[in-house]
């Protein structure tokens, strides 16, 4: 009786710790819910150990993460897999064997809000896999460095130099990947690289071959409006808390922890920030881009008057290479035509659709892929035990869109 009674009770526990209210419309739900626990719990964990002063909460996370999910580079029937480098970057290679002697490219920077993961993970490792064996294409996933060990713009750098090397000669021929058919991909954090790496080496002259497409995955693009209806309507959403989107960029721009609030605020991008002119406004004003369907009853949060000296403190909020969506529209016009991927369940949905915009108006040819019930992370969770369906899903839509455009 005692035993049934404690067994009842550590069950209601257990469910009170992984029962959250989600928004009606997100996709499988407790497949959510059960994701966010064992991250809620894997956070809370290293957020007592970094308080304990034992060492860095991320790299307690990112050691969790790698006894859990890394794996070895092994080939199987239709590809070669090995680990190897790119410009100098560790980057894991995935080569179909046999087929047309001529293979398309893709080259590859994993999410993580530029501070986890790595693209020897058993999620981007069979992401990947597949993208290589379905499209026959030779796939690298780039192994930039991470935050806080390296911050902005040294993940920038890595992702530049590793795509740089990818669009060389020398690796277009002893890799058999055909110039005309190479793609820059990437999902989150890393969809972020992946503009800013399309934004730069479009605008160079000096480059031969270009990217035939670019495709971004729920792209994190600004960090000047953190009340975008995206924000504001999925705050609490997990796995990407608002607070959490704030503490990365924070994190990646090498900046103080302590202005996490402050950029809650919108204190940043308040009025009386001068160096925020007009035109750099007007660039993520979501009251233009966006339908209404998207901008809802939401409303901007735009201060008179906020806190002066942040932008100073913190250039990197300014920084195109940081925050693509900051690009001039004669740079987003050199940009190959794009594929970016949303999901209505996630604080960075706006991001991606303003981007898409913002390309549009450029005059790049701009595939807008939007998930009514994704959420932050769905495609790569396409592999894990709690494989959702709006996870597959969006990876198949994901690779078609390249087999047809790329
Ligand atoms: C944003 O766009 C709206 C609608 O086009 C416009 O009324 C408003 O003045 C713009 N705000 C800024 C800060 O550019
Ligand atoms: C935001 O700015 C206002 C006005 O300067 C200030 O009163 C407030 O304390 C600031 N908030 C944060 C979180 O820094």
């Amino acid at each position: 009786m005692r035993l049934r009674l404690a067994g009842a009770v550590l069950l209601s526990a257990a469910a009170y710790y992984v029962y959250l209210p989600l928004p009606s419309g997100v996709c499988e739900p407790w497949k959510l819910m059960l994701l966010d626990a064992l991250f809620r719990s894997f956070m809370q964990a290293s957020d007592v150990a970094h308080s304990l002063g034992v060492c860095h909460r991320v790299h307690l996370l990112n050691q969790v993460v790698s006894w859990v999910e890394v794996i070895e580079a092994r080939s199987c029937p239709a590809v070669h897999v090995m680990d190897s480098t790119l410009g100098g970057v560790p980057t894991r290679v995935f080569q179909p064997k046999g087929g047309k002697k001529l293979k398309r490219g893709v080259i590859y920077f994993h999410g993580g809000g530029w501070a986890l993961a790595s693209g020897r993970m058993r999620s981007y490792d069979l992401l990947c896999r597949k993208m290589a064996e379905d499209l026959d294409a030779v796939v690298m996933s780039v192994d930039y460095r991470l935050a806080p060990g390296a911050v902005f713009p040294d993940q920038y750098h890595d992702a530049l130099a590793a795509a740089r090397a990818f669009l060389s000669a020398q690796v277009l021929e002893r890799y058999s990947i055909d110039p005309e058919r190479v793609c820059v991909s990437g999902d989150s954090a890393g969809g972020n690289l992946a503009a800013a790496v399309a934004q730069r080496l479009g605008s160079d002259d000096s480059v031969k071959v270009r990217f035939k497409v670019q495709a971004l995955i729920y792209p994190v693009l600004q960090a000047l409006d953190f009340h975008t209806p995206s924000y504001q309507q999925n705050q609490a959403v997990p796995i990407l808390y608002r607070p959490i989107m704030a503490r990365f960029w924070l994190q990646y721009l090498g900046a103080d922890p302590a202005l996490e609030p402050l950029l809650l605020a919108n204190n940043h991008s308040s009025l009386d920030q001068s160096a925020i002119g007009r035109k750099t406004r007007s660039k993520l004003n979501w009251t233009a881009w966006l339908p209404a369907e998207r901008r809802k009853h939401f409303q901007p949060v735009v201060k008179e008057t906020g806190s002066p000296g942040v932008l100073d403190k913190v250039p990197g909020l300014m920084d195109v290479r940081a925050a693509p969506l900051l690009a001039e529209q004669e740079a987003l016009g050199r940009t190959p035509k794009a594929y970016v991927m949303t999901c209505e369940f996630d604080v960075l949905r706006d991001d991606g659709l303003m981007y898409a915009r913002r390309l549009q108006d450029a005059g790049v040819a701009v595939t807008s892929d939007h998930y009514e019930d994704g959420f932050h992370g769905c495609m790569v969770f396409a592999f894990l035990p709690m494989k959702s369906g709006v996870g597959e899903r969006s990876m198949n839509n994901y690779i078609h869109w390249l087999d047809q455009n790329l």
